[in-house]
């Protein structure tokens, strides 16, 4: 059981699509490793998902989905309190008490705001064509996920550290207004090894990425992972040619998974021309597959409409209301409520 001495990590996972190779490299990976050394918090953030999703059993699915693929991928719900935002009520009223701390001005100048804003302009719409105030507010609830949880270290990708500086600002302003008693903590984002280091490519060559439909699921059945794997791209050097690992896709892919020996006589296999890009597909398979076999049955299992999934989930947002309700507690003496 974490101690309570011990440094919070928290992070939300936004439930808008099945989990990929890449979401494994650059995020679920490093959050579970650093799931070691702090008190961890993680959870499904099922309402940031509404914001774009509009089907119910499309929400629903992803929800399940996500939270089975990081359950599968390791992570120990004895260890780390991991819940479904929906099941954490605390954090909607607390959004309604940090929007009214929170300057308009800063809600303008978030990027996903921005940009849906300026790709309006640019289009020659009205300027909030088609943007709702969630994806306005979206800050907001983020900031809460991060304050109610006292959280001192946010791990996202580099597109979300400015919601944690947002976080943190808010966090700022409500210490500032109400001075007596509560003090949020001010949170910190940090940006796993791996996503810097690593984006993953995406069978087109681009990064990996839902919105690029390049993705590689990363509990796609055998026979599906093997075809993907077909799919990817390569020139038309000879089998017994020399050939440049770091331009090959197939590489790139294998470097994150494959271990460390493996890495290495394969990049001398391919410079001395002892390997073909059929091989080394071949290669990409068997590692690819060897490592998440025992993970995608996992996964099958918890995604069986009875399994206990839906249990394991209850009980993290039990434990994480203990927290939720002593904050928002707190705060609500605070500000006159
Ligand atoms: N906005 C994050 C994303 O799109 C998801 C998220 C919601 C989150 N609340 C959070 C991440 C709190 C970190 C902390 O990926």
């Amino acid at each position: 059981m974490p101690t309570t001495s011990r440094k919070v990590s928290l992070t939300g996972i936004k439930p808008t699509g099945e989990p990929h190779l890449g979401n494994y490299v650059g995020a679920i990976r490093p959050a579970l490793a650093l799931a070691q050394s702090y008190e961890s918090t993680y959870f499904i953030a099922d309402y940031h998902a509404l914001t774009t999703i509009r089907e119910p059993k499309t929400l629903q699915h992803y929800t399940r989905s996500v939270a089975a693929s990081w359950l599968a991928a390791g992570l120990d719900p004895e260890v780390t309190t991991f819940y479904r935002q929906s099941d954490v009520p605390e954090v909607f009223e607390l959004a309604w008490v940090l929007s009214c701390l929170t300057a308009k001005g800063l809600m303008n100048r978030a990027h996903a705001y921005k940009a849906a804003r300026d790709a309006n302009r640019e289009a020659g719409k009205d300027e909030d064509a088609g943007i709702n105030m969630g994806l306005y507010n979206y800050p907001v609830l983020m900031a809460v996920d991060i304050l109610i949880n006292e959280s001192d270290v946010v791990p996202v990708g580099r597109d979300q550290v400015q919601h944690v500086e947002v976080a943190a600002d808010i966090a700022g302003s409500f210490n500032h207004v109400y001075s007596r008693g509560y003090r949020f903590k001010i949170p910190e984002a940090i940006v796993p090894e791996a996503e810097v280091a690593q984006t993953l490519p995406g069978l087109d060559g681009r990064k990996m990425s839902k919105s690029y439909d390049n993705t590689i699921p990363l509990f796609a059945p055998q026979k599906v992972l093997k075809k993907l794997i077909q799919r990817i791209p390569t020139d038309s050097t000879p089998v017994d040619a020399p050939k440049d690992p770091d331009s090959s896709l197939v590489f790139e892919l294998l470097v994150p998974f494959a271990p460390a020996d493996v890495v290495a006589s394969t990049r001398k296999e391919l410079e001395a021309g002892q390997l073909g890009w059929g091989q080394l597909k071949d290669r990409l398979f068997h590692v690819l597959d060897e490592q998440l076999a025992p993970m995608r049955e996992r996964y099958e299992a918890l995604m069986d409409h009875d399994s206990e999934l839906d249990d394991l989930l209850a009980a993290g947002a039990e434990r994480a209301r203990k927290r939720t309700t002593r904050v928002l507690q707190q705060v609500r003496d605070e500000i006159g409520i």
